[in-house]
């Protein structure tokens, strides 16, 4: 990794992204507009000293080599030799153990596939679940569909067996360490229905497993890994280029059981994004097979707004968008199961993206109040104001008028005096919210703790983190637990040292976050924030817990079951009162 090192000594992030983007003072960071989506307030910061750069509006970034592939859409091992070419670094002919981290990943993906489907098979009643839920043998079988057994080694063992090394089971993300030493590393997936999950060439790059019942994470993601990089992977697209080329559109949907339903129905041309919003890549590769998109995203408000964000980045992607409203059940899976002639018309209908603005509007904002009208005509005009032709304004602003029950000449004047905008989102006005809607509080109480490592003793304090906690940052707070009690004061940088090159990044991250929402506070202020935080942490994961017992309990036929139930409810409720 000699020359990654080499590269990254002759060019920092600062200079790096200011060769693409104009960056201005921010404290110790610097600041610009993203060059990943559009945006007129900036929220791309650069972190000199974390060598880090990332968008808190569309939450893209990483360190020079991120940068490169997101900025070019290229993958690792082209970022690193674009860069070696800036930095006049010579590299080896090969870049051998780039490719084959990769290659090394996707092999044990290969045989982790095998592993799930041979689980599925030996557990009828798990199979039971897919069948139930309408898919057809063929399906389960086309689709690798598998098994992770509830245990925490099994898979590990049998790819141990395969004869690879443990570090590269967690390189791949199939395996999961909660500390350096190996003996440690547990299956990541356990007791999950498994999607595998493929990149457009057929390689299967990650997973996700889905939990039977309720339950939290409903689908389990594997992380980004040497073989697996989010923005560049649509679920369902290596078995539907074809019919996408075919057909010349591609139908996007929300979920994995949504593309699986709409293949059934013969709707091969269907892809979704893998828990992640879409990205710009994405729209990239789908317009290798052609330039008509249509969303089918579910009924709901998460559905509208992923809708709106979609529309944005597609416009800006020039490609051509229909909406497919869905009619029946609240995503396309349901709908097919239910009504699939209504799913064959729904498609056969799609509504215009001006079309779906009104839907949005009306459903966001009130047509009875004065002030809901002019919430209505202040997101919708800029939008008909894009038209060209009058015959075209016209047509919406008479529709508008009937609307809000008004004279259309009013509009008409209106409309005069509104600004053309190519770029519109309610969401770029508000530039608090996106932050808070997709950090936890787990993860701001981490950036406080690295941040201002002092405030430890704080969280050590008053966590309580013997119940279920929060599984993403779990490993953090273990960490740092076992940093802290070593001695009185903390020892951040050997926590650090502890974490994955990934999970430093995503410290890096939230420091970030400290600094852009909470520029210079002084400590008084950071010590009540983490308090509040660290309360509002306690209240969810006893809330969870506590239902969690309730539904065991009113399950539970066994009377001794029954009995421990009971008594941890109590000491629940010591707890709940402690706070
Ligand atoms: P939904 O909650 O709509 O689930 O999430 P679904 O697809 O309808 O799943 P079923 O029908 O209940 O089984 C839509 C998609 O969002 C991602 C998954 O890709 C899912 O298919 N997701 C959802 C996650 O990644 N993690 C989650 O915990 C939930
Ligand atoms: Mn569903």
């Amino acid at each position: 990794m000699d020359h990654l090192e080499e590269i990254r000594a002759r060019i920092g992030i600062e200079e790096l992204v200011g060769s693409y983007v104009q960056l201005k003072k921010a404290g110790r960071n610097l600041r610009g507009l993203c060059p990943f989506h559009g945006e007129k307030t900036p929220s791309f910061m650069v972190s000199p000293e974390k060598g880090i750069a990332y968008c808190f509006g569309c939450h893209q970034g990483g360190d020079i080599f991120k940068f490169i592939q997101l900025i070019e859409n290229v993958d690792f091992t082209e970022a690193v030799k674009i860069l070696a070419q800036k930095t006049n670094v010579t590299l080896p002919q090969k870049l051998p153990e780039l490719n084959n981290k990769r290659l090394k990943s996707i092999e044990i993906n290969q045989w982790s596939v095998r592993f799930f489907q041979e689980q599925l098979e030996q557990s009828p009643a798990k199979k039971e679940y897919f069948l139930k839920r309408g898919l057809t043998e063929e399906a389960v079988k086309k689709f690798q569909l598998g098994f992770a057994p509830d245990s925490f080694d099994q898979l590990k063992n049998y790819l141990l067996q395969k004869g690879f090394e443990p570090r590269e089971l967690i390189d791949a993300a199939v395996v999961s360490q909660r500390s350096i030493a190996d003996k440690n590393s547990y299956d990541r997936f356990r007791n999950r229905l498994i999607f595998p999950i493929f990149d457009h060439q057929d390689n299967p790059v990650g997973f996700s497993g889905r939990i039977m019942g309720d339950g939290e994470p409903k689908y389990l993601n594997s992380p980004e890994s040497p073989a697996y990089n989010k923005s560049l992977v649509l679920y369902g697209l290596n078995w539907g280029k074809d019919k996408v080329k075919k057909e010349d559109l591609a139908i996007f949907v929300e979920g994995y059981m949504d593309v699986i339903a709409a293949h059934q129905a013969g709707n091969e041309n269907t892809v979704a994004t893998c828990g992640t919003a879409l990205t710009p890549q994405q729209l990239k590769l789908i317009k290798r097979y052609t330039q008509n998109i249509a969303f089918a995203f579910d009924q709901d408000s998460a559905g509208m707004d992923a809708t709106f964000r979609g529309i944005e980045l597609a416009q800006m992607a020039d490609v051509n968008i229909q909406i497919i409203r869905i009619p029946e059940g609240k995503d396309p899976d349901e709908c097919i199961q239910k009504n699939p002639e209504a799913w064959k018309n729904a498609l056969k209908n799609p509504i215009s993206v001006m079309d779906f603005y009104f839907d949005y509007t009306f459903a966001r904002f009130s047509k009875q109040t004065m002030e809901g009208k002019r919430q209505i005509m202040d997101f919708l005009l800029p939008l008909i104001r894009m038209y060209k032709r009058e015959v075209e304004q016209g047509i919406y602003l008479n529709r508008l008028a009937i609307e809000l029950k008004t004279d259309v000449r009013f509009l008409w004047n209106d409309l005069k005096n509104t600004k053309i905008e190519t770029y519109h989102s309610p969401k770029a006005n508000d530039e608090t919210k996106p932050i808070e809607r997709i950090f936890s509080r787990e993860e701001f109480l981490l950036g406080f703790i690295f941040t201002y490592p002092e405030i430890y003793k704080i969280v050590d304090e008053n966590l309580i983190n013997n119940i279920p906690f929060d599984t993403n940052t779990e490993r953090f707070y273990n960490l740092l637990k076992k940093g802290y009690t070593l001695g009185s004061l903390i020892d951040i940088e050997h926590v650090l040292s502890e974490l994955t090159e990934e999970e430093r990044e995503n410290i890096s991250i939230y420091n970030l976050l400290i600094d852009e929402k909470y520029p210079d506070f002084p400590r008084s202020l950071i010590e009540k924030e983490a308090g509040k935080l660290i309360c509002q942490i306690n209240r969810k994961n006893i809330e969870a817990t506590k239902r969690d017992c309730q539904v065991k309990l009113n399950a539970s036929a066994d009377k001794q079951d029954a009995k421990l139930l009971l008594n941890r409810l109590m000491e629940i409720a010591k707890l709940e009162q402690r706070i």
